[in-house]
């Protein structure tokens, strides 16, 4: 138990989890990305799919500690590696700042994960909480989320370009933390060598650029049309007192 703790509070067992936790959040973004991508089909889909999942907090529940905990793993041996990395060597070789290698990379990670982490904290309150000063759509994404309909509410959400925006540039800062990060965690997990390392490399940068165009896809879709018809059969089927404009 002893060597197990020492081992995981080791620089080489701290790589492991980052690797380890990283590889469990990367399963989740393709399992989330693929329950999202309902959205073109018809609205029944995704519907019964949120439906099930809002319905079911026993199945909900543990998913989501799940997450935190591994998020929480995650984080914390990426800021005690780098803080280490650098304590290690504040300045590079001949008294100049350490311009390439490690450094820059670990630096590139920090950036795009702490947009990564500002990106998840805004979708978390728009579309799991739902606050609506935060939306900016005209009509509630609270009364289209209690009616079990996920397709409208995420319609309506990014009906508002800027929304829209946001979310493209906080996929985009998904696919940079992941077109590095799956090939560190290659790395870390010693699947990498000298023969297959450097397509290794490439295949998570494919991977990354894909998970970007199916995310950016949604907001896209939306704000060329996608949906909105079938918005507006919602809002005029439940009425303006079911779906009022959200409080200014
Ligand atoms: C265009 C991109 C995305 C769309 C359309 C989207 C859509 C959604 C929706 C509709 C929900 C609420 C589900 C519900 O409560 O019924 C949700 C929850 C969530 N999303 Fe996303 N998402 C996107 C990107 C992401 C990304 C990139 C991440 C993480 C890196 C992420 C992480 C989460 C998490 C952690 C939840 C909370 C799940 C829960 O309720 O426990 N999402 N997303």
């Amino acid at each position: 138990m002893k060597t197990l703790a020492h081992f995981f509070t080791s620089s080489v067992g701290r790589k492991f989890l980052m690797a380890g936790s990283g590889g469990l959040l990367f399963l989740f973004v393709v399992g989330h990305l693929l329950g999202n991508l309902q959205i073109f089909l018809p609205p029944e889909n995704i519907n019964a799919y949120a439906k099930y999942l809002q319905t079911h907090p026993a199945l909900l529940w543990p998913v989501r500690l799940a997450l935190l905990a591994l998020l929480g793993i995650h984080v914390w041996a990426a800021a005690t590696l780098t803080r280490e990395n650098r304590a290690a060597r504040p300045v590079g070789y001949w008294g100049r700042p350490a311009p390439y290698g490690a450094t820059l990379s670990s630096r590139t990670m920090m950036v795009s994960g702490l947009a990564l982490g500002a990106f998840v904290i805004y979708h978390l309150l728009h579309y799991t909480v739902v606050v609506e000063g935060i939306s900016g759509a005209q009509v509630s994404l609270r009364a289209l989320k209690a009616q079990h309909d996920v397709y409208a509410m995420m319609v309506a959400g990014f009906s508002v370009w800027y929304v829209s925006l946001f979310y493209i540039l906080g996929v985009g800062a998904l696919c940079m933390h992941l077109g590095h990060g799956l090939g560190a965690m290659f790395q870390s997990l010693g699947w990498k060598n000298a023969t297959y390392g450097p397509c290794l490399d490439r295949a998570a940068r494919v991977v990354a650029l894909l998970i970007f165009l199916g995310y950016a896809s949604i907001p896209v879709a939306v704000l060329c049309g996608h949906g909105q018809n079938y918005l507006q059969q919602v809002v005029q089927r439940v009425g303006a007192a079911s779906v009022p404009a959200p409080s200014k």
